[in-house]
């Protein structure tokens, strides 16, 4: 086969990862979530006690990036965090460079983030966007936290996700934009499998 690169960008809680999931099985493709390398190192700031204003600290602990998956990485005082520490150019430049080489040395890759489509992968075969009305994916946040079993309150999370986004779409560095040939999908009212369904008809390009 190959190789092949998605990118999948959005806001916080838009459906990224089921819909990276379930194209990854279709097509074959490694799926990376990159918000992890920033919940990652959020939660190290968080261990060490470094505070994202510690701007030399943060960006010396960047410059060993690392991608491990525990349940606390998702919980949404980690990403709000991580959307502290993204807004650095000095941080985004070291974690950039370790997914860039991720997605060299993977075939098959989609790659989901904010920047994957206009700085990560600027070439990448097939770019898609989603977006979602934001009480919708905070409804959709709200029961994935339940599920796990945590004790939330929706106007919390709500509220966070707000604060996530506005920092993400504001940052100069890497804001989270639309790339301009990007195939874009609300998915307010779609279920992950229609949008799958609807991203199928594309993959005649691949
Ligand atoms: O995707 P997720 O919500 O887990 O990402 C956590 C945070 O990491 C985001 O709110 C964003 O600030 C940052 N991030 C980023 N660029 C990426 C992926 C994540 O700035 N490619």
């Amino acid at each position: 086969d190959r190789k092949l690169v998605i990118s999948l960008d959005g806001p916080a809680a838009s459906g990224k990862g089921t819909i990276s999931k379930l194209l990854a099985a279709k097509l074959k493709l490694t799926y990376f979530q990159s918000g992890l390398v920033y919940r990652n190192l959020a939660l190290s700031c968080i261990n060490n006690q470094i505070v994202p204003t510690d701007i030399e600290a943060v960006i010396r602990l960047s410059q060993t990036p690392r991608y491990e998956e525990t349940d606390e990485l998702f919980e949404e005082n980690v990403g709000i965090v991580a959307s502290q520490i993204a807004t650095i150019g000095a941080v985004r430049s070291n974690l950039s460079g370790y997914l860039v080489k991720l997605i060299e040395s993977t075939p098959r890759i989609i790659m989901e983030g904010r920047d994957i489509g206009t700085v990560i992968a600027p070439s990448a075969d097939l770019k898609i966007f989603i977006a979602a009305d934001i009480n919708v994916r905070a409804a959709r946040r709200y029961k994935e936290l339940s599920e796990k079993g945590s004790q939330y309150v929706f106007d919390d999370i709500l509220s966070q996700l707000k604060i996530r986004d506005q920092r993400d779409a504001e940052r100069e560095v890497a804001p989270l934009r639309p790339p301009k040939d990007a195939l874009e999908i609300d998915t307010t009212i779609l279920s992950p499998v229609e949008v799958v369904n609807k991203i199928m008809k594309y993959a005649f390009l691949l």
